[in-house]
């Protein structure tokens, strides 16, 4: 993974959310090194985006970061997270609807709390993000920084396209992110404002470790894995930054699969 600090994003502003593990801890701090200045959102664990948001400072001496708490689901938390990225930054560029979790459940156990929470975070949060974004991206108007008004990045999943059971919460929340994405897209490109998801595969965190932790665990995952090798937070981070910038400007409307093969169906690759 590239090291070196580059300039791409001098002079705009990112909010990644989740931002305090996993992904997009990784997310916000590429962003940091390409000059980004980063607004790490987190909703529990204050003492990890603090410190993500001062590696940022640390990596690159012209990137400023914060640490900001909020819950994404939350409208009134939303737009007051807004508001402090605008009053320390002036006004936001990018925003990063990283903020994801599971409540995995068989279909007939699964609560409709398991459901509620999950749509809630997974799908309405990024409608509450995306929709503060481009209220800001219209009242600030065009800069001679980037090509676009705005940039939105949704975290999707392979599970947009990737029934999974066991997760139906999950897989349906992941499936409205295409959705939303692609209309928000639709609607916004006239305006300037440049739309498209990431969908990771099985990438190394928290949120999988189920999937990870044992030699029995990976094998199995393998199987599902063309290119025969987990994902690690950077490989979504690069490809973030990457949307992010002017070299990726004609790219609208689009989810990249960052998922080492995952969504090729290598079950047929025997079978079928
Ligand atoms: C899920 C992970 C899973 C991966 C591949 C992701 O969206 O959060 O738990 O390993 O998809 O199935």
């Amino acid at each position: 993974m590239r090291q070196n600090p580059n300039h791409r994003l001098l002079g705009q502003t990112c909010i990644v959310t989740g931002a305090s593990s996993g992904i997009g801890k990784e997310v916000a701090l590429a962003m940091g090194r390409d000059c980004a200045n980063v607004v790490v959102n987190y909703i529990t664990d204050a003492e990890a985006a603090e410190e993500v948001a001062h590696q940022i400072e640390i990596n690159d001496s012209i990137a400023k970061a914060i640490a900001v708490k909020a819950d994404v689901s939350k409208e009134d938390q939303v737009q007051a997270m807004f508001q402090t990225a605008k009053q320390h930054f002036g006004t936001v560029d990018i925003l990063v609807n990283n903020a994801g979790l599971q409540r995995d459940a068989e279909f007939h156990e699964m609560t409709l709390a398991q459901w509620q929470f999950v749509l809630d975070v997974n799908l309405t949060g990024q409608f509450l993000c995306s929709r503060e974004a481009v209220r800001e991206y219209l009242r600030r108007g065009k800069v001679d920084y980037s090509c676009a008004l705005g940039k939105i990045i949704c975290m999707s999943s392979v599970h947009e396209v990737i029934p999974w059971a066991g997760h139906v919460n999950y897989a349906a929340s992941k499936g409205g992110v295409m959705l939303l994405m692609k209309s928000m897209a639709q609607e916004l490109g006239p305006k300037g404002i440049r739309v498209n998801s990431i969908a990771p595969g099985a990438i190394q965190t928290p949120i999988n470790r189920d999937a990870w932790e044992t030699p029995e665990a990976l094998n199995d995952l393998m199987k599902l894995i063309p290119y025969k090798r987990i994902g690690q937070p950077a490989d979504i981070g690069a490809v973030a930054v990457w949307l992010a910038t002017d070299e990726s400007d004609y790219i609208h409307g689009t989810t990249l699969f960052v998922d080492g093969g995952m969504t090729l169906y290598p079950g047929f690759t025997t079978n079928g």
